[in-house]
């Protein structure tokens, strides 16, 4: 992107209504200047005038359909099962073939979590403090010594997290993996706007920015290079997740084998929602097209609260985050990005007041806009991959510290997972009258990937009796 001058930014500004943007302009620095200017250069005005009528000058109406219905879904894969078995065939294809990658999506904010770094950095492991970035990294290393390939990782960040995860990596020796084989990539951001319009000021010479949601991934996958990166290494099936999901399958070969054997070109994984109003997308067909539809959309599209007779749920097929997209199809919906919806939150955004003293509102002030990967499944010309999966050992996402989807929920599902694979194993592990484990664990990833290869390479281990128990990537034991 060009650099503007001072003239042109002005003219810029003033010519869409944005000229309070300048109002500091005399009190900065050259470099304070060059930053505000560097900003104004990023931003498509055209898009945010449209965003601005649409979501905040009007407020519009949600959209209509005639029907909403399941998603299809497959079952949750059992190796018991011809098309399971053929499915984890095909994706161990893939991986041993070197045409799978893994795209994270680590560019949000998590300001949920209250934690101060980027959220890939969390110390989530109860024993070792390991970081969830840790976590992905392991299993990665897992995968490739199985399949004797490579798997690049791509992984994107934002303005907000780049150089901090970047120093993270670097800083704990790219966890293990080659430096080559891990790309970090920039996902574009977008100015935040007050209730009247107006783009808001973090700081004298900063405007208010957001990333522009997981959406993102498709533009700045394909404008950084990612896509040609991976086509060079003959990679075409990119595995995405999100980083706040420690217990993600990444590179499933289930997954990866549905995917491929329909050649898809996005799947998802669902899970079954716990609640009629689980904070998680619902997976539906609208009006014969594939979406999702988000959890702040319920109230919205009230059928989809609606129970069978038994009581269960109609639309039970939530959305843990968890795809698999095609290099060539990103690059098809790349080129009808615009087209995706935007989503707006009303936000409480830290800003100057017109003394340039910083304002932290205690109620929402302000409009972010994002986009979402989700949205590009209304683009797929196949019929739906969903492919059901349980939620132990495959979702539990951090969105905070305590409650659900937090911290504290995290460790008490890996004490349910991994004490569920040392007693497979034959040790003992103490629990309480509810049957909930009582000591933490962690086993690495890279170690075991699965319960039946920790069986297996666990053979003749003898476990401690008591206290936590804490399994290195070489089986020894770490002490708490
Ligand atoms: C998200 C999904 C929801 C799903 C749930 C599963 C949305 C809008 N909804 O909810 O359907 O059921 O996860 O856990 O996402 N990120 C970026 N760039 C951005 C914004 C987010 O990379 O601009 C990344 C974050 O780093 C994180 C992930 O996307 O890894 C999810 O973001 P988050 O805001 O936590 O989503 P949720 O509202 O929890």
């Amino acid at each position: 992107m060009a650099q503007f001058n001072e003239s042109d930014a002005r003219r810029r500004l003033a010519d869409n209504g944005q000229e309070h943007v300048f109002q500091f302009w005399n009190c900065l620095n050259d470099e304070g200047r060059t930053v505000l200017l560097g900003q104004i250069a990023t931003i498509d005005f055209p898009l945010m005038n449209r965003l601005i009528d649409d979501w905040v000058r009007h407020e519009p109406a949600p959209e209509t359909f005639r029907s909403i219905e399941p998603v299809p879904t497959i079952p949750i894969p059992d190796p018991a099962r011809a098309d399971a078995k053929a499915a984890w065939d095909a994706g161990e294809e893939a991986l041993r073939a070197g045409r799978v990658g893994l795209l994270l999506v680590a560019g949000g904010q998590g300001t949920r979590l209250g934690f101060n770094g980027p959220k890939g950095a969390y110390p989530i492991g109860p024993i070792t403090g390991k970081s969830l970035f840790a976590f992905h990294a392991e299993k990665i290393k897992g995968l490739q010594r199985r399949y004797g390939c490579v798997l690049p990782w791509y992984i994107m960040v934002s303005a907000t997290n780049h150089a901090a995860t970047e120093a993270f990596f670097r800083e704990n020796g790219f966890f293990g993996l080659n430096e080559a084989d891990i790309r970090f990539f920039e996902q574009r951001m977008v100015p935040c706007v007050d209730e009247s319009g107006r783009f808001m000021l973090e700081g004298p010479g900063c405007l208010a920015m957001n990333p522009n949601g997981h959406g993102g991934t498709i533009p700045a996958v394909v404008e950084n290079g990612i896509a040609q990166d991976a086509r060079n290494r003959g990679v075409d099936t990119l595995s995405y997740f999100q980083v706040d999901n420690w217990a993600v399958q990444v590179g499933d070969p289930f997954f990866i084998g549905y995917h491929v054997q329909r050649k898809a070109e996005m799947s998802s994984k669902v899970h079954r929602k716990n609640s009629a109003r689980e904070a998680v997308g619902v997976h539906c067909i609208c009006d014969g097209e594939y979406r999702t539809i988000e959890y702040s959309e319920l109230d919205i599209y009230p059928q989809l609260l609606e129970t069978a007779e038994d009581g269960s749920l109609l639309h039970f097929a939530g959305n843990p985050a968890i795809h698999i997209l095609d290099v060539g199809f990103i690059e098809r919906v790349c080129s009808v990005y615009d087209r995706f919806p935007w989503h707006r939150a009303h936000k409480k955004i830290p800003c100057v007041d017109e003394a340039g003293a910083l304002i932290k509102p205690a109620t929402p002030n302000g409009y972010k806009f994002e986009t979402f990967i989700f949205d590009a499944l209304r683009f797929i010309e196949h019929e739906p991959v969903a492919l059901e999966m349980n939620r132990v050992g495959h979702y539990t996402p951090i969105k905070q510290f305590d409650g659900a989807n937090s911290v504290q929920a995290a460790r008490a599902a890996m004490r349910a997972y991994w004490g569920g694979w040392l007693e497979a194993a034959g040790a003992r592990v103490p629990r309480d009258a509810s049957g909930a484990v009582t000591i933490d664990i962690e086993i690495s990833p890279e170690f075991a990937l699965w319960q039946g290869d920790f069986v297996k390479r666990a053979a003749g281990m003898a476990f401690p009796e008591d206290g936590a128990i804490a399994i290195a990537a070489d089986g020894a034991f770490v002490a708490p």
